[in-house]
This record gives structure tokens, C-alpha cells and sequence, in this order.
């Protein structure tokens, strides 16, 4: 990546050593389908080992700081402004059925003396397209080499929307087909394709006008955060005084698709 500062280096280096036995064990994973016990177990095997993998490298390049993963949980580092924000695979569902859209995400934290805090790097890549999205902290948004900016559609009559489902044992199924009802009757279709992280990332390429989701975790959403922004693109919480950080409810898009989105989320 001609651009990328050092630091953006470190999170594609450690994602793409990351990546590689992860597409074998997804080549695996389609044989696995035909097994009564389906592919389970190898699957959070992979995940687990991914996890490990970036542990090790992220921490070995950046010694102190502190690590957030979907398995393991908040390791705190000596540094305790930086954290690292992790999901292994983001689109497991999708993994585990041996369908090609899930991503490794990154994103890195940074608290200011007042206790906020902000993405400040993020990368996030779906390595059987080879498509790394990638943002910084003022320097913009990027898939592969190309930098990428939010759609300027204006009209939510024609907007492509995209948005998650909870899952099985999960709540919010009603709350989510209500949201669907209201959002579906005004936009020009809505898509669920099973990762919230490449959701986002495709809303800061312009491939989605906006997206919305309830039930996220702060590992979903990390490195969109910071992509949508640097995309031109804006995110906040669906509930007034939410922060998006925790992914208790996003909703992401360009200015006025997102501001109309919200409108009428809010009102359902
Ligand atoms: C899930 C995906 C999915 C979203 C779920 C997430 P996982 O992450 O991002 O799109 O709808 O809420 O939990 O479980 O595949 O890492
Ligand atoms: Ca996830």
C-alpha cells in the first residue's frame, strides 16, 4: 500500500500473515459441509488460531498496547491510552457455511486525556476477494490502492441499505422485522449479507447508500467507524445519546441518506 503510514503497515502485515491459513481452512470448510456434524469445530478452531496469530503480531509491533478480541476478551496493556479492537472473522456464519463474505477487522483506539475515545486506524479484509479497506485518522479511506468515498445519493427512494439480523438465542427479532417493515417501504432494496464489518466498509466504497444494525460489539464495528468518517460518510448510534463505539445500534451512510435513515428508525 503506496500510502499507508508505518502503523497502517503493521495492522495489513499482521491481517495478511492472518489471512493465509485461514483461506486453507476455508477451502476445508466446503468439504466439511457433507459431514452430519457440519464444520463447527474446525471453524473455531480457525478462529481461535486467528486470533492468536494477531495477537502475537500486533502485540510484538506494538509492545504495551492493549488488545480487545472477540475470543479472549480485553487483555490491558502497560499502555493504557492504545488498544487494539479484533475480530478474527467477522462473517462466521457465513465461514462456516463455506460462502465468501466474512473479514478479518482491526481497529486501533486511542482514549484522550478527557476519557473519550477514537478510532484512529482500521483495516479491514475480506481475503478471498483480496479486498483490503483500510482508513487513518485524517488521511482518508482506501480499498486496496484506491481511495473511496461514501455514495452522494440524496434520495432514500433510491437508496441500497444494508443491515444485520440477530441470531438464533439472541433478542430484537421483533424490534429488527419492524425496522425492516418501515425502512423497506422507502428505500430501493434492503441487503443482509452477514458481516457488519464489510457492511460498513461497503458503505464507505459507496457500494451501500447506508447501513443499520442493533446488538453489534465494539469489535464490529471499530475499523468502520473510522472508515465511514474518513469515507465523508457519518455514524452514530440509532438511540439518541448512544456512542456507535459499543455497536449497541449503528447507523452509517452519507450525510443525508444517514440523517433520513434515522428518522425513520427512530420513529418505528
Ligand atoms: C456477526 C456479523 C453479522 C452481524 C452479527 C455479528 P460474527 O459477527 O457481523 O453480520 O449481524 O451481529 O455478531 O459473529 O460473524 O463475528
Ligand atoms: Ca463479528
Amino acid at each position: 500500500m503506496a500510502l499507508a503510514s508505518s502503523l497502517v503497515q503493521v495492522i495489513i502485515d499482521a491481517v495478511r500473515k492472518t489471512a493465509r491459513p485461514m483461506v486453507r481452512d476455508f477451502g476445508e470448510v466446503s468439504q466439511l459441509q457433507v459431514s452430519r456434524k457440519g464444520p463447527s469445530d474446525f471453524v473455531t478452531a480457525a478462529d481461535l488460531k486467528a486470533e492468536q496469530t494477531l495477537f502475537e503480531l500486533l502485540t510484538k509491533a506494538r509492545p504495551g498496547y492493549g488488545f480487545l478480541g472477540e475470543e479472549r476478551g480485553l487483555v490491558e496493556g502497560t499502555d493504557k491510552t492504545h488498544t487494539w479492537i479484533v475480530d478474527p472473522i467477522d462473517g462466521t456464519t457465513n465461514f462456516m457455511h463455506a460462502m465468501p463474505h466474512f473479514a478479518i477487522t482491526v481497529g486501533l483506539e486511542r482514549a484522550a486525556p478527557d476519557g473519550s475515545r477514537e478510532i484512529v486506524a482500521g483495516v479491514t479484509y475480506n481475503p478471498i476477494q483480496n479486498e483490503l479497506f483500510w482508513a487513518e485518522k485524517g488521511k482518508g479511506c482506501y480499498l486496496n490502492d484506491t481511495r473511496i468515498r461514501v455514495a452522494a445519493r440524496r434520495d432514500l427512494g433510491d437508496a441500497l441499505i444494508s443491515t444485520g439480523l440477530p441470531f438464533q438465542g439472541r433478542s430484537g427479532h421483533a424490534q429488527a422485522i419492524r425496522e425492516i417493515h418501515a425502512v423497506g417501504q422507502r428505500v430501493a432494496g434492503i441487503r443482509r449479507l452477514g458481516s457488519a464489518a464489510l457492511d460498513l466498509a461497503w458503505v464507505a466504497a459507496g457500494r451501500y447508500d447506508a447501513f443499520w444494525e442493533r446488538g453489534l460489539k465494539p469489535w464490529d464495528v471499530a475499523a468502520g467507524i473510522l472508515m465511514i468518517r474518513e469515507a465523508g460518510g457519518v455514524i452514530s448510534a440509532i438511540d439518541e445519546g448512544g456512542d456507535p463505539h459499543d455497536g449497541a445500534s449503528i447507523c452509517a451512510g452519507g450525510e443525508d441518506i444517514q440523517s433520513r435513515l434515522l428518522d425513520v428508525l427512530r420513529g418505528v
